[in-house]
């Protein structure tokens, strides 16, 4: 089942999104093994590719707080249907989640929630396993 301390934290992160262009608010928040929460917004920038995601910032709040291990995720949008993170956020994730089995809720403001984890998001990831200089 969800964390729903989880989605309220990503709920309430996403009314601080900084979003003029798309008009799409994005909320993130994930869960470390320790148990505290980090959470961010999308934050969007004029020269458009230099907006950054919700679940980015999440993982940046998380760094900034020393930590750097995901044992659960929870991404909310108002949309249709739950909004899976993007290619790169997908690959952001699987860097820090702990194993392929971290779940990822995407949830929709009016209450639809898709849980899939962090291997199914991203099968066959690129990791450090993957250079031999790691
Ligand atoms: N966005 C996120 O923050 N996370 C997602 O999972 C999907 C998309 C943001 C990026 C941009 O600010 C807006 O949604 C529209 O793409």
């Amino acid at each position: 089942m969800t964390d729903t301390t989880l989605l309220e934290a990503a709920r309430a992160v996403r009314e601080n999104a900084y979003v003029p262009y798309s008009n799409f608010r994005v909320g993130a928040a994930l869960r470390t093994p320790s148990g505290a929460i980090h959470s961010g917004c999308n934050v969007e920038n004029v020269a458009y590719p230099e907006g950054t995601c919700a679940e980015a910032g999440a993982i940046a709040a998380m760094a900034a707080a020393g930590e750097y291990a995901i044992a659960e995720v929870a991404v909310i949008a108002d949309s249709p249907a739950p909004v899976p993170p993007c290619g790169g956020c997908r690959q952001k994730l699987r860097e820090f989640a702990v194993d392929g089995d971290v779940k990822v809720t995407m949830a929709t403001t009016d209450g639809a929630e898709l849980v899939m984890t962090v291997a199914e998001l991203l099968p066959g990831a690129f990791s450090a396993d993957h250079m031999d200089r790691a």
